[in-house]
């Protein structure tokens, strides 16, 4: 299906009840859905926003488009938690509904001021002839609802294009700060940085000069921040193209770990590296609490078809994963009350050859010895998801090219990383693996849409122990 600029660019206020029930049917009834992973009642999710803890809570939003599974006018929707496991539905919380976001709500981050919940956004206007107008807006949650507070940054600055967004605030020695993504006027991506004591009047103070230049033709979804002693600089370049088993995705989320001059605006760092090496990940955004820092990432791509759209919806977040670095390295670690959804054990033994029912949804936890192995999920038939580990190679695969439903598969059906492997920890979704590698160092992250419910996991290679717990 084809949707014109006219559908796209509906609201909810445009809709009907009775058209959000027929879209809501046609979502229920869709197989895939997930069973604790955040989704979108119906239509589109895309980036994760806002995150951050308030009042005894965690808030999550995502940017949703509510009426099908495209990108069209982005609203914010509105999820709580007390422990990043279990969410409660909040609905929508902001409806583009003034001249600055006439056409999106685009992504933005969270932060508490005076005793408030607030928001930074960007407000994406579209002229009568398409030109797109990028603003920066702050909102309060108040009764659920995010209110307009006051424009920030009206305007894009001199030497950027349009493409300039997604502003993630932070508080620093009583100061604001933003940093937001941009594209320049020669098509490259950078990020800036602005600062305000007030919140009302923003300083553009200028870019943030990295060694990653050119490194791509925009970089989205910017965060910033101070993480055992170091800086992070989080970020999802578009225009990066394939190099070795890197980058395979349409548009990638890495990061760097260096220092950031705040008075200089020099960030000296190390290498990009890339947050996952799975097929479906992009946008992330953290928050931190007492003294955790947290990431919870799109598990998707723009611009790609996945198979639930013929049920009118798309896409989830990732589960939250707790950051530390360690001796230099970025570990990502699945958040610890995970473990809150473990019921009953399926699978416990240890061997070199397993085979074992699994549930619809589970969480795995696999030890081996170091040498070789294939690990076979979600097996029916001649179907299943392949992790392979080449232990000569030290290549670690996932190998989706057989794993039900196929899609995007012009990116190719395979990621591959090189390193040791002696463990991965897997969460099995109903259409979705993370798995993560040796206890954080490193994750990938897929959808995958099996063609029945009755599978199996098949266990091959290296000494390993294996146990698995089902979630619901
Ligand atoms: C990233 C992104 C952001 C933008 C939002 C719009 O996926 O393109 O840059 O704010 O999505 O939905």
């Amino acid at each position: 299906m084809t949707w014109t600029k006219a559908e796209r660019y509906r609201s909810l206020r445009d809709v009907s009840a009775l058209d959000m029930e027929t879209l809501r049917t046609k979502t229920a009834a869709s197989p895939w859905r997930f069973g604790y992973h955040i989704q979108p009642p119906t239509g589109l999710l895309n980036d994760p926003n806002g995150f951050t803890y308030f009042n005894g809570e965690y808030h999550m939003f995502y940017q949703w488009f509510p009426l099908g599974p495209v990108h069209g006018l982005k609203h914010w929707y509105h999820v709580t938690s007390t422990d990043l496991v279990t969410w409660t539905d909040r609905g929508v919380a902001l409806v583009p509904e003034t001249t600055e976001d006439s056409h999106g709500a685009y992504s933005g981050s969270g932060f508490v001021a005076d005793g408030e919940l607030h928001v930074m956004y960007t407000g994406n206007h579209r002229t009568d002839d398409w030109t797109r107008h990028a603003s920066q807006l702050i909102g309060v949650l108040r009764d659920g609802k995010i209110e307009r507070r006051n424009v920030a940054i009206p305007d894009v600055p001199a030497g950027y294009t349009e493409h300039f967004r997604d502003p993630k605030v932070w508080l620093e020695n009583g100061s604001y700060y933003a940093i937001v993504g941009a594209q320049r006027e020669n098509e490259t991506g950078c990020v800036v940085l602005y600062r305000s004591s007030d919140l009302n009047d923003w300083t553009f103070l200028g870019e943030v000069k990295t060694g990653l230049d050119p490194f791509g033709y925009m970089w989205e979804c910017p965060d910033v921040f101070e993480l055992n002693g170091q800086h992070v600089l989080v970020f999802s370049p578009q225009g990066i193209e394939p190099d070795g088993h890197r980058y395979h995705n349409i548009y990638q989320s890495g990061f760097v770990i260096g220092k950031l001059d705040l008075e200089t605006l020099t960030f000296e760092h190390g290498a990009f590296e890339e947050l996952d090496f799975g097929f479906d990940f992009y946008a992330p955004q953290t928050t931190e609490h007492e003294g955790r820092r947290l990431l919870v990432g799109w598990m998707g791509l723009p611009e790609i078809d996945y198979p639930t759209d013929r049920f009118g919806w798309a896409h989830a977040l990732t589960l939250p994963r707790e950051l530390s670095i360690e001796d230099g390295m970025l570990k990502q670690r699945p958040v610890q009350a995970m473990t809150k959804l473990r019921q009953a054990e399926f699978v416990n033994v240890s061997g070199t050859a397993v085979g074992a029912s699994t549930p619809n949804r589970y969480e795995l936890e696999l030890t081996t010895d170091g040498s070789d192995f294939t690990l076979e999920l979600l097996q029916v038939g001649d179907e299943s998801l392949v992790i392979r580990y080449d232990a000569s190679t030290r290549e670690l695969t996932i190998d989706r090219t057989n794993a039900g439903e196929p899609f995007a598969t012009e990116f190719g059906t395979t990621r591959t990383n090189v390193m040791d492997v002696t463990s991965l920890h897997l969460f099995v979704d109903s259409s979705s693996v993370e798995c993560f590698v040796n206890d954080g160092e490193a994750v990938a992250t897929l959808r995958v849409f099996p063609s029945e419910l009755d599978k199996q996991l098949r266990y091959e290679g290296a000494t390993a122990s294996l146990i698995g717990w089902t979630y619901e």
